[in-house]
C-alpha cells in the first residue's frame, strides 16, 4: 500500500502560493484494502509539530487544518492511513512554503525612464559573506519580468506575474535560488511589457491599458549556514542598463536588435508602489513543454515558411549564424491558403518576430510575448537549416488526468486536437484563442469547456486564479461577471451563458475534486451573480431583454449581416434557462455548506424563475414555442418541462436538419448528452461520426489540428470562411469531448459523493465506434472503463475501480439491475438482446 498524490490546494509541494485556507488531499494505491479507514496528518515546521490530527475519519479530498502559518516558512506533512483490511502506511514527507504572507517588504518598488522603448535590466552585485544553507528571491516586476543569476534564467517561467486586471490585484512569483547565488555573482531582472505595459483588449489598438511605467520589486533572501540572514531587496542602489529588446507585446511579438551599443548603467529610482495588493501566487507557472522541428515549405509566392505540424501556443528558439546587421523576421499564421503564407484572420495582431543580426552565432528566443501558430514565415536568412528552428509550447503546468482512445482515428485525433485546445488555451487564464487580438479571458468559453477541461486534466489550482479574478471584478462591477475576465475595457457588459461561469465552474470543479474549499471560496461570487440578476431582471423580466450572446455561432441564426453570429433560439429563453441553473446551483452549493435559509432562498427563486420560462416559452400542455435544437436540447437538461414533448421535439429537429447539428455554444455541449440520455444514443454517435459539414470529424478531415471557433472556419476547399473572427484554435466545440468520457465511456461523479469517491458508469456502446479504452485519474484515484463490440451483439466490458471509491455500474443493452462494484477489476462479457447498432 502507497499513499500518492500528497497535494496542499490541489499543488504538489508549493513554493509560497497565497494561503487563505489550508486543505489537504492524497489518494492511496496498491492496497488490499478497499477503503480508508482513518487517517492522521501531522504538520511540522521544523522538529515542531504545529499539527496533529489523531488518526480520524479524515476526507482525502480536501481536509482543511487550521494553524497559524509563518511568513516564509517551510512547513513538512505527512499522512498516515489505516484501511478497512488493518493494513497501514504513511505518506513520503511532503512540504510546503509560504510566501511573506502579511510581512513588510525589506524593499521598494523601483522604477527607470519608462519613455525608453528598450527594455530594462535591473542589476545587483550579490556577494554572500559566508556559506549559503538556502535562498530565495521574491519578485514582482510589470509588464512582465524575467530574472536571472550570472545571465542563467532563474526557474523555469515564461510571462511571469501573469495575466489579471492589476487594478484588483497582483502576484509575486518566489523561486528558490539557493544553489544559483551561493557563489555570489549578478542578479539582474530585465522587464517587458506584457498584458500590463503592452496593448490588450478591444479599448486602444495602440496605448498600455493598465500602466506605462516600468515597475520592479524584489527581495532576495540569503540565509546563512550559520542561521543569520541577508536581504537584499530592490532601491536605488540597484542599477538600470539597457536589453537589446526594443519592443514587446502580446499580441503584436517582439523586436530585438544585438547591434545596439550597451547604454551606460544608471541608478534606478524609487517609484510608487501600485494601488492594488500585491499577494503570492495564485496562477500555475507557465512552462515550457512539448517541442516540436519544423519541415521548410517554398511557396509559390516564394516564401519560405515552417511548418511545426501542430497548431499551438508557444515561442521558438532560432540558431542564427548571420552577418552582422542581417535583419530576420518571423510571422506566425495557423493556416496555409493555396499553398501560401496567410494571417489575415489574426485580425490587428501582428505576430511577428524580427531580429538584427550582431554577426554571432548564438540561439535565440522571445521573452515576452506568445503566439498561436503552426506556421512560421521566415525572411532575411542565408544560412537558415531545416534544425536551426524549433517551437516550444508554452501554457500553464498542470497534471493530464484522463485519456481515451476509441475504435476510429478520427475521433481519438478530435480528442487530441481537442487536448491541444486545451493546452494553447490555457496560458494562465482560459482564453478564447491564442493567436488574434483577443485572448482574453471569455466567461462563455471556460463556462462550456469546464467539464471536458475536468476530465481531460487537474486544472483546479489554474480555475481557481480564474475564479479569484472572476471574485474580484464583481467586488468592483457590483456582481457582474464580466464577459471576460481579467476585465480590459472601460464598462463591463455581461450575457447569459456568460456570466454564468461563475456559479458553473466551481460547482464543476466541487462535482469533480470533491473538496468542499472551492465552494466555500466562491460562494459570495455565485450569489452575487444571482442577486444581480435579480436585480437586473425586475419584475418585468429584465434579463430576457438585456444584451446577450445567445446560442453564439450557431448554424441556425435568423439574422443576416454581423448579427447572424447570434443563433437561432430566443436569447430570453437562454437568459431565463441560465438564471435559473445559476440560482440552483448556488442553492445546492448553499446546501453543501449548511446554509439552509440561503439553499430555500435560492430555491424559491429557481422555481419563481421556472414559473416565468413556462409562462412565456411553453404551451400549457408543455411544447417549448422555440423550435430550435438547442431549445429542445436545453429544457431536456434542464427539465422545463415534459420530457416527451421535447424528446419529440429534438428528433424534429433533427429531422428536419437532416440528421444534422445546427447548434452553437450553448447547444453543442449538450447536444450528444441529452441525445444519449434520452434514448438517442443512436442519433449521438451518429452525429460525432458524422465526417460531413457541419460536425467535429469535417474539421478534422480538412486538416484541424485543434478546434475550431467556426463550424465553417474552413470552407470545404479549404479555404478560410471569413476573417473578422475566425480562429482555429477555439476550445468550446471540443466540449463534446466530455460526453465521450461521461457518457460513450459512461463515468460520472455523483453529487452525494462527489469527487468520484461515488461514481455512475453507465457506458453507451456502438458498433460503429467498435471500442472505447478510457482512463481516468480522478480526485479520488484511477478509474478505467473499456469496451469492445464483436460481431453485432456481444459486448466485453472491462471497469476498474479505485480504492476508497464504489461505482454504481448499468451494463449496456441488458436487462440487469445496475449493480455497485467496490474497488476492484472486473470483467464482463455477454450477449445483447437486439443487435448493437
Ligand atoms: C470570442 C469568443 C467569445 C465571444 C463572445 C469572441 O470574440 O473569441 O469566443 O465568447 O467573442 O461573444
Amino acid at each position: 500500500m502507497r499513499i500518492i498524490n500528497c497535494k496542499l490546494h490541489h499543488l504538489s509541494e508549493p513554493l509560497a502560493y497565497q494561503l487563505d485556507h489550508t486543505s489537504f488531499s492524497w489518494q492511496v494505491t496498491e492496497s488490499r484494502g478497499k477503503k480508508q479507514e482513518a487517517a492522521r496528518i501531522v504538520v511540522r515546521l521544523g522538529a515542531k509539530t504545529v499539527a496533529d490530527t489523531g488518526m480520524a475519519a479524515l476526507d482525502s479530498l480536501g481536509t482543511k487544518l487550521a494553524f497559524e502559518l509563518k511568513p516564509r516558512a517551510r512547513y513538512t506533512w505527512t499522512v498516515r492511513v489505516r484501511t478497512d483490511a488493518g493494513e497501514e502506511a504513511e505518506s513520503d514527507v511532503n512540504s510546503f512554503e509560504t510566501g511573506k504572507l502579511d510581512e513588510p517588504w525589506a524593499a521598494k518598488w523601483i522604477s527607470c525612464d519608462s519613455k525608453e522603448p528598450r527594455h530594462p535590466i535591473f542589476t545587483k552585485r550579490v556577494l554572500p559573506q559566508k556559506s549559503v544553507a538556502s535562498a530565495r528571491l521574491y519578485v514582482c516586476g510589470l509588464g512582465l519580468f524575467e530574472a536571472s543569476f550570472n545571465g542563467q534564467k532563474i526557474g523555469g517561467e515564461y510571462l511571469a506575474p501573469y495575466f489579471c486586471d492589476y487594478r484588483n490585484w497582483l502576484q509575486y512569483r518566489t523561486y528558490d535560488v539557493g544553489g544559483l547565488v551561493k557563489d555570489g555573482g549578478e542578479l539582474s531582472i530585465l522587464l517587458g511589457n506584457g498584458w500590463y505595459k503592452g496593448r490588450i483588449g478591444f479599448v486602444s489598438q495602440t496605448e498600455p491599458f493598465f500602466g506605462r511605467e516600468w515597475l520592479l520589486l524584489a527581495e532576495l533572501r540569503i540565509k546563512y549556514a550559520d542561521g543569520s540572514e541577508e536581504v537584499i531587496g530592490t532601491d536605488e542602489s540597484w542599477q538600470v542598463t539597457r536589453s537589446a529588446i526594443t519592443f514587446s507585446n502580446i499580441y503584436d511579438g517582439e523586436w530585438r536588435d544585438d547591434t545596439l551599443e550597451a547604454l551606460p548603467a544608471v541608478n534606478a529610482y524609487a517609484a510608487k508602489a501600485p494601488e492594488a495588493p500585491l499577494l503570492a501566487a495564485k496562477s500555475l507557472p507557465v512552462t515550457a513543454h512539448e517541442t516540436f522541428p519544423a519541415e521548410i515549405i517554398h511557396t509559390p509566392a516564394g516564401e519560405t515558411v515552417l511548418d511545426i505540424g501542430q497548431n499551438i501556443s508557444g515561442i521558438f528558439r532560432l540558431r542564427v549564424r548571420e552577418k552582422r546587421g542581417a535583419k530576420i523576421h518571423l510571422q506566425f499564421g495557423e493556416v496555409m491558403q493555396n499553398g501560401c503564407f496567410y494571417r489575415d484572420n489574426l485580425r490587428s495582431a501582428k505576430a511577428e518576430y524580427f531580429y538584427v543580426c550582431d554577426g554571432n552565432e548564438k540561439t535565440i528566443e522571445p521573452k515576452f510575448t506568445f503566439y498561436g501558430f503552426r506556421y512560421v514565415k521566415i525572411e532575411g536568412t542565408e544560412h537558415f537549416e531545416k534544425g536551426d528552428f524549433t517551437a516550444l509550447a508554452l501554457y500553464s503546468d498542470m497534471p493530464q488526468r484522463g485519456w481515451v482512445t476509441t475504435g476510429n482515428a478520427l475521433v481519438n485525433k478530435l480528442v487530441q486536437n481537442t487536448r491541444w485546445g486545451m493546452k494553447d488555451n490555457f496560458v494562465d487564464i482560459p482564453t478564447d484563442c491564442p493567436q488574434r487580438d483577443e485572448r482574453m479571458g471569455w466567461t462563455g468559453d471556460s463556462e462550456v469547456f469546464s467539464e471536458t477541461a475536468l476530465y481531460l486534466a487537474d486544472p483546479v489550482a489554474f480555475y481557481m486564479k480564474y475564479l479569484y479574478d472572476i471574485a474580484e471584478e464583481q467586488k468592483v462591477w457590483g456582481g457582474i461577471v464580466p464577459d471576460y475576465v481579467p476585465f480590459v475595457g472601460n464598462v463591463p457588459s455581461c450575457s447569459s451563458a456568460w456570466g454564468d461561469a461563475a456559479t458553473v465552474m466551481p460547482w464543476n470543479m466541487y462535482l469533480f475534486s470533491g473538496d468542499k474549499s472551492i465552494l466555500e471560496d466562491q460562494f459570495d461570487s455565485m450569489k452575487a451573480w444571482v442577486d444581480y440578476l435579480t436585480e437586473i431582471d425586475g419584475d418585468d423580466h429584465a434579463w430576457r431583454t438585456h444584451h446577450h450572446y445567445g446560442d453564439w455561432l450557431a448554424l441556425d441564426s435568423p439574422y443576416g449581416g454581423v448579427e447572424q453570429v447570434r443563433g437561432g433560439t430566443d436569447e430570453g429563453f437562454i437568459a431565463d434557462v441560465y438564471y435559473r441553473k445559476s440560482a440552483l446551483l448556488t442553492a445546492s452549493a448553499a446546501r453543501v455548506l449548511g446554509k439552509t435559509d440561503e439553499a430555500e432562498k435560492y430555491e424559491k427563486l429557481a422555481a419563481r424563475i421556472l414559473e416565468g420560462i413556462r409562462d412565456e416559452y411553453f404551451s400549457k400542455t408543455g411544447r417549448c414555442c422555440i423550435a430550435t435544437q438547442t431549445a429542445a436540447l436545453l429544457t431536456l437538461s434542464e427539465n422545463l418541462h415534459d420530457p416527451e414533448k421535447a424528446e419529440q421535439a429534438l428528433r424534429k429537429q433533427l429531422d428536419i436538419s437532416g440528421g444534422k447539428l445546427r447548434t452553437g455554444f450553448v447547444g453543442t455541449p449538450l447536444l450528444c448528452r441529452v441525445l444519449s440520455e434520452h434514448g438517442m444514443a443512436d442519433k449521438a454517435f451518429e452525429l460525432l461520426l458524422n465526417e460531413d459539414y457541419p460536425g467535429w470529424l469535417n474539421e478534422i478531415k480538412l486538416g484541424a489540428t485543434t478546434v475550431w471557433e467556426r463550424w465553417n472556419s474552413l470552407d470545404q476547399n479549404g479555404m478560410i470562411s471569413s476573417t473578422g473572427m475566425n480562429s482555429l484554435n477555439h476550445y468550446s466545440y471540443g466540449a463534446v469531448v466530455a460526453w465521450i468520457f461521461n457518457s460513450a465511456a459512461g463515468l460520472r461523479p455523483r453529487e452525494d459523493a462527489p469527487g468520484f469517491v461515488s461514481a455512475v458508469i453507465k457506458p453507451c456502446v456502438s458498433k460503429r465506434l467498435g471500442a472505447l479504452d478510457m482512463s481516468y485519474d480522478s480526485s479520488a484515484g484511477k478509474y478505467r472503463v473499456a469496451w469492445k463490440v464483436e460481431g453485432d451483439r456481444r459486448v466485453i466490458l472491462d471497469v476498474s475501480v479505485p480504492f476508497g471509491c464504489e461505482a454504481l455500474l448499468s451494463l449496456p443493452l441488458s436487462d440487469e439491475e445496475p449493480k455497485t462494484l467496490g474497488a476492484g477489476d472486473y470483467h464482463f462479457e455477454y450477449e445483447t438482446a437486439d443487435a448493437i447498432s
